[in-house]
């Protein structure tokens, strides 16, 4: 295939219409940032009192440009800065990966409690299970980001999970792009929900003997 010839003029052209989105790009980059330090800092603060980390792993993900067009195109919203920045909530995603349970609602709560960050939307399926089976705690937050001329929040969704939870979220994560399962579909479906039970019941369980090895009963 011949390639497409650009001139310097057009490169310009196109890097100046582009100019307000890439700057609301670097926004929600600098908001991911901030909370993953947040949370480095209760890790690092944390693992003194108890010697334990209650942080496993953090993964930040910035949504691409073309499921950002898809997602205002499903929501019959004319693609702009402005209205990516009032009605997706989800451009900036951290996922935050617990050992325990416990681990997930100290860390949310404390994040939640700081004075500089807003709480928008709490989504608890942990509690409240999806029927398919999923479980996670769903925040979202605003966070400001200090530039070097304003002040500004920002949104980013923030997800905590298990390993064991997150072990399943990605497992069926994969059925729903599969398109070619086919009949096969229901079964995995339910087997998946049983998976989730099993699951469920392993995290119950781990938080105990955790609890009894960290504080033993005579
Ligand atoms: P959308 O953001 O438009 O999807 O709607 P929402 O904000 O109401 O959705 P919700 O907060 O329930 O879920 C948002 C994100 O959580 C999704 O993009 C997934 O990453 C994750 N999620 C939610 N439900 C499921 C599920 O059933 N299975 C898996 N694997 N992930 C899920
Ligand atoms: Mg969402």
């Amino acid at each position: 295939m011949e390639n497409a010839k650009i001139d310097s003029k057009e490169l310009e052209l196109f890097e100046e219409k582009t100019k307000p989105f890439s700057k609301l790009m670097m926004y929600y980059r600098c908001a991911m940032l901030e909370i993953r330090t947040k949370l480095d800092v209760f890790n690092t603060e944390l693992s003194l009192e108890s010697e334990h980390n209650p942080l496993e792993n953090v993964i930040c993900r910035l949504k691409s440009p073309a499921s950002i067009i898809e997602k205002m195109n499903r929501k019959g919203i004319p693609v702009s800065v402005d209205n990516i920045e009032r009605n997706l909530n989800d451009v900036a995603g951290v996922r935050v990966i617990c050992s325990f349970i416990d681990d997930i609602y100290t860390l949310s709560d404390k994040l939640c409690s700081q004075d500089d960050i807003r709480l928008i939307e709490r989504k608890d399926y942990i509690k409240n299970p999806k029927p398919n089976g999923y479980r996670s705690l769903h925040l979202i937050l605003e966070i400001p980001i200090f530039l070097t001329e304003e002040k500004k929040y920002v949104r980013v969704e923030v997800q905590f999970r298990t390993i064991a939870m997150d072990f399943w979220a990605s497992l069926e994560h994969k059925l729903k792009y599969k398109k070619e399962i086919g009949k096969n579909a229901e079964k995995i479906a339910a087997e998946l929900q049983e998976c989730a039970a099993e699951i469920n019941r392993l995290d119950v369980k781990m938080q105990k003997i955790h609890e009894e090895i960290e504080s033993p009963q005579e």
